[in-house]
């Protein structure tokens, strides 16, 4: 048995070696803070560089790497809330880089009564295309979610760490809702056919009892709080690194 301990720990050891010398997936990144007048105060610098922390800090283990190319600062009382063609006009404004370059607007009073929303990768056709094709592209996240913001148990910046996921490519670990069919399409999380509220760890949610394992509640695309979110599974990490090179780089 420690023979066979010792085997399968050397084979996880080059595993281990082989992914820390592939290349990180490098993101550049731009942070648009946008506010009504009323909020402008209300959303600091500070914040926005405590997400970017969070956010670097929650993908480091997928090898997934963020560089800052830009942090800046709206005041629209329109733009804040973001409803129908307002998104449009301010990543008109606002959007920096190509499709490659993840976008993440936070907004003083995003629209719709959600923490906030980000665009799946898509093919965006051959050749380069004009950035008016995808100006939809990026994330809009409740500017409250921010490290130091007022949601109660979401202001931990994990929201901007789920939504990512999806800009990367991830659906939710309860995706369709049922515990037959693809799911989220990753092996390695176990079924779930209903998302999660809080954090309930004393006794093990099991939404799908047939299926091995209980609810990944700690997974990052689940809708857990955010003290509840500890990581994304090897499964995930690769399907990122998938759609990364399918969808995304060079474009
Ligand atoms: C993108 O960000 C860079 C770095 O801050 C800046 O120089 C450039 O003007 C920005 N581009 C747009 C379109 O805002
Ligand atoms: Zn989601």
């Amino acid at each position: 048995m420690h023979q066979g301990v010792f085997k399968a720990h050397s084979g996880t050891q080059i595993a281990g070696i082989v992914s820390r010398a592939a290349a990180p997936i490098v993101v550049d990144v731009a942070l648009h803070v946008v506010t009504t007048a009323t909020k402008a105060a209300d959303i600091t610098q500070k914040m926005a560089d405590d997400q970017f922390a969070a956010l670097s800090k929650a993908y480091a283990a997928s090898n997934v790497q963020f560089n800052r190319i830009a942090t800046t600062f709206t005041v629209n009382d329109a733009w804040a809330v973001g409803a129908g063609s307002d998104a449009t006009a301010m990543k008109t404004a606002l959007r920096n880089g190509t499709y490659r370059t993840l976008n993440v607007y936070f907004m003083s009073d995003l629209t719709g009564s959600i923490l906030g929303t980000c665009s799946l990768p898509s093919d965006i056709g051959p050749g380069t295309p004009a950035p008016s094709t995808y100006i939809g592209d990026g994330c809009m996240i409740q500017a409250n979610t921010m490290p130091g913001g007022n949601i109660y148990g979401f202001n931990q910046g994990m929201t901007t760490v789920h939504e990512v996921g999806h800009w990367m490519g991830l659906l939710h670990t309860f995706e369709g809702y049922s515990c037959t069919g693809n799911g989220d399409f990753v092996s390695d999380t176990p079924m779930q056919s209903t998302s999660t509220d809080g954090c309930p760890s004393k006794l093990a949610k099991d939404s799908c009892p047939q299926s091995s394992g209980v609810d990944p509640i700690h997974n990052y695309m689940d809708y857990s709080d955010d003290a509840c979110y500890t990581g994304f599974t090897p499964g995930q990490n690769k399907r990122m690194a998938k759609m990364w090179a399918a969808y995304r780089t060079g474009r």
